[in-house]
């Protein structure tokens, strides 16, 4: 079976091969995993205010989509946020720096959601220190709406080739508002390129970070349905990939594979197909320090599909276990001053949608 490399694109999610959804009529509408998509139709659909602010917040970007997230209401007008430490991933986040990101992401576009509703959502984080909740929300009158919170619903990770050119300049100046930097310069790009992969590669080859990834594919519609999280593979040619044995949980964990190749051929296509990254840097790398760097990120993806930029992180430099340490040292000396800590590295650029990720129902997140 031979697949033109122009229809077979890499999405990075840890690594693996995704080919794009070259429109395949009615087969990609009966592969559409629809239970699991679901979350993105029903969002603001509640009428208690905290529902409705939570059904927007599990939308938000996380990282391999374990939406670690946890809610628990509290009175007439309180949540509770937690972080669901099963959802870890302890190879590749070893510190849950990661995950924190993830939560202030969620916490961010909760925030836009109760403004958009008439209500400030205001934040108490880490109120039990940093092994209990993550916050406790008082929604109070009030709130202001976002120009920001109506892209939340078509605020997509994008793992896609970019096109060769660079965002437009209001973009990147509106996108200059939350970022710490955007590297347009053909010299830094160039650079970024080379470690990004490079990082890719060491995650790609190294096995326990690699099956971290692996053990969280979902392959097809039925299993996506099942479990609505981690990296889903979908789409007619995935299917049909899958179908034909070209997809395989075997193939994707063997580097000496054949698949394992193609897959690395694929990745590094995309990947490299970028003109231009964006970072987002703090100063200290406190829990603190990582939820508003989450919160800016959400802001900074929002920013971009407001202006069509497509956007994913590529965060393998940034992760801090042994075989990364010489790429993440490397990535700071580019990108950061002594010091500081790159958060969230991405690359952006121009692509064609790619549509929703799954989630969880809601209720499914609500304890207590
Ligand atoms: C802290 C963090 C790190 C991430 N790192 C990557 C990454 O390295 N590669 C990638 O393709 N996506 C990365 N993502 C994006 C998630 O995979 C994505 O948000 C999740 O799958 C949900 O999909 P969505 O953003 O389209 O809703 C990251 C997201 C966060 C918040």
């Amino acid at each position: 079976m031979t697949i033109s490399r122009r229809k077979m694109i890499a999405l990075v999610g840890g690594g693996l091969v995704v080919a794009a959804s070259a429109g395949a009529g009615g087969f990609a509408a009966t592969r559409r995993p629809n239970a699991a998509l679901a979350p993105w139709d029903t969002a603001g659909r509640y009428k208690d205010p905290r529902m409705a602010a939570l059904s927007w917040a599990i939308l938000a970007p996380n990282p391999h989509n374990r939406q670690p997230w946890q809610a628990e209401l509290v009175g007439s007008d309180k949540v509770r946020i937690w972080r669901e430490a099963a959802r870890n991933l302890p190879e590749t986040d070893p510190f849950d720096r990661q995950m924190t990101i993830g939560m202030g992401c969620f916490l961010e576009l909760f925030r836009q959601a109760a403004a958009e509703q008439g209500f400030v959502a205001e934040m108490s984080l880490f109120p039990e220190g940093e092994q209990g909740p993550v916050a406790d929300i008082t929604l109070i009158d009030g709130g202001v709406s976002d120009p920001l919170f109506r892209h939340a619903v078509s605020r997509h990770t994008n793992r896609l080739a970019y096109e060769d050119r660079l965002p437009e300049a209001a973009a990147l100046s509106a996108m200059a508002q939350e970022a710490s930097d955007i590297i347009t310069d053909p010299g830094r790009v160039e650079t970024l390129r080379a470690l990004t992969w490079d990082a890719m590669h060491i995650e790609m080859t190294t096995h326990r970070t690699q099956m971290e990834s692996i053990n969280l594919m979902r392959l097809g519609k039925r299993q996506i349905n099942a479990n609505p999280d981690g990296i889903s593979v979908r789409g007619p040619l995935q299917e049909a990939l899958m179908l034909a044995g070209l997809i395989t949980v075997e193939g994707q964990s063997d580097p000496t594979s054949a698949e394992f190749a193609q897959s690395v051929s694929f990745i590094r296509a995309a990947q490299d197909a970028t003109p231009a990254y964006v970072t987002v840097k703090t100063k200290g790398n406190s829990r603190l320090d990582q939820i508003e760097a989450g919160r800016r990120w959400l802001r900074l993806h929002l920013t971009a599909t407001s202006h069509g930029v497509a956007m994913q992180p590529l965060s393998q430099a940034l992760q801090e276990y042994a075989e990364q340490a010489r790429l993440y040292a490397q990535v700071h000396e580019v990108l950061a001053a002594p010091g500081e800590t790159l958060q969230m590295l991405g690359r952006i650029g121009y692509a064609a949608d790619v549509g929703p990720s799954p989630r969880w129902p809601l209720e499914t997140r609500m304890i207590g």
